[in-house]
C-alpha cells in the first residue's frame, strides 16, 4: 500500500503581498519531511523581486517538485493524485475570487479546486485590506465549500520582537491546520515550553527587503 501521499502537501503561492510566508513554510515543511508540491504564479514572482533580492530559483530549490502555472496537465490537476491538501500562501484576491467561483484558469486555482472537490484540506492565507464586500462573498462562499481562510494577521499576545517570529507564529499556526507541528508556535497557556529551538532560517527569509511597493 503507497502512504506517500500521507507527507505530500500542494503549496501555492500567488500574486499578494507576502511572499514570505510561502517560502517560510516551503523551508520548514522540508525540514518536517514533507514532500511539498510547489506551484507559484506568475505575478509571484513579480512580487517576490520586490519583496526579497534572491533569485527566484532559490526558492523554487525549496520545493520537492515544482510545477509550471500553466501546466494544467501537472499531477496536482488531478484528484487521482492524492494529497493532504494544499496551502496557498499568500493568496491574492483574483486567485481567491477564480478558486470560489470554480472557473479555474491556472494550475494554481485548478489545484486548490481539486482539493475542494475531493474535500481535502484548503488553507488560504487571503491578503488584501481593506476588503469589499465582493471579496468578502468569495471568502464566506469558500468556507461554506469547506475552505479555512486564514489570514495573515500577526499575533501580539506571543510579543514578537522581530518581522521573522510574527512569520513564524503565523505558518505555525497555518500548520497546525494539518497537525503539522514544527516547534515555532507560541500557544497560549503553555508558555515557552511548547516552543522548540526554532528550525534555522535560511537567508530567504531573515533577509527580505523591508520596503514594500
Ligand atoms: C507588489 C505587488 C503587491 C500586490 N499585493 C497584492 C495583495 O496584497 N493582494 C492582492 O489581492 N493583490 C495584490 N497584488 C495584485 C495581484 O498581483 C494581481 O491581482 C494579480 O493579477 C494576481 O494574480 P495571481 O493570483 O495569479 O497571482 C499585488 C501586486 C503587486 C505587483
Amino acid at each position: 500500500m503507497n502512504q506517500a501521499h500521507e507527507s505530500r502537501l500542494i503549496v501555492g503561492i500567488s500574486g499578494a503581498s507576502g511572499v514570505v510566508y510561502g517560502v517560510r513554510l516551503l523551508e520548514l515543511l522540508r525540514n518536517a519531511g514533507v514532500q511539498t508540491h510547489l506551484v507559484m504564479s506568475k505575478t509571484a514572482e513579480l512580487t517576490f523581486a520586490y519583496e526579497t533580492s534572491h533569485k527566484i530559483d532559490e526558492i523554487k530549490a525549496l520545493a520537492h517538485t515544482v510545477h509550471r502555472p500553466g501546466d494544467m496537465a501537472a499531477s496536482i490537476s488531478s484528484g487521482s493524485f492524492r494529497t493532504m491538501g494544499m496551502i496557498v500562501a499568500p493568496c491574492s484576491m483574483r486567485s481567491m475570487a477564480e478558486i470560489s467561483t470554480g472557473v479555474t484558469t491556472t494550475l494554481l486555482t485548478r489545484a486548490a479546486d481539486v482539493c475542494l472537490k475531493e474535500r481535502r484540506r484548503l488553507v488560504l492565507l487571503v491578503r488584501e485590506t481593506p476588503l469589499h464586500t465582493g471579496h468578502l462573498r468569495a471568502m464566506t462562499a469558500l468556507s461554506e465549500m469547506g475552505a479555512i481562510i486564514a489570514p495573515p494577521v500577526p499575533a501580539f499576545y506571543a510579543k514578537p520582537t522581530t518581522l521573522e517570529e510574527m512569520v513564524d507564529h503565523t505558518v505555525g499556526r497555518t500548520l497546525d491546520l494539518f497537525d503539522i507541528d514544527v516547534g515555532i508556535t507560541h500557544r497560549w497557556g503553555e508558555q515557552d515550553e511548547s516552543r522548540r529551538r526554532p528550525p534555522e532560517r535560511s537567508k530567504l527569509v531573515t533577509n527580505t527587503k523591508r520596503e514594500s511597493p
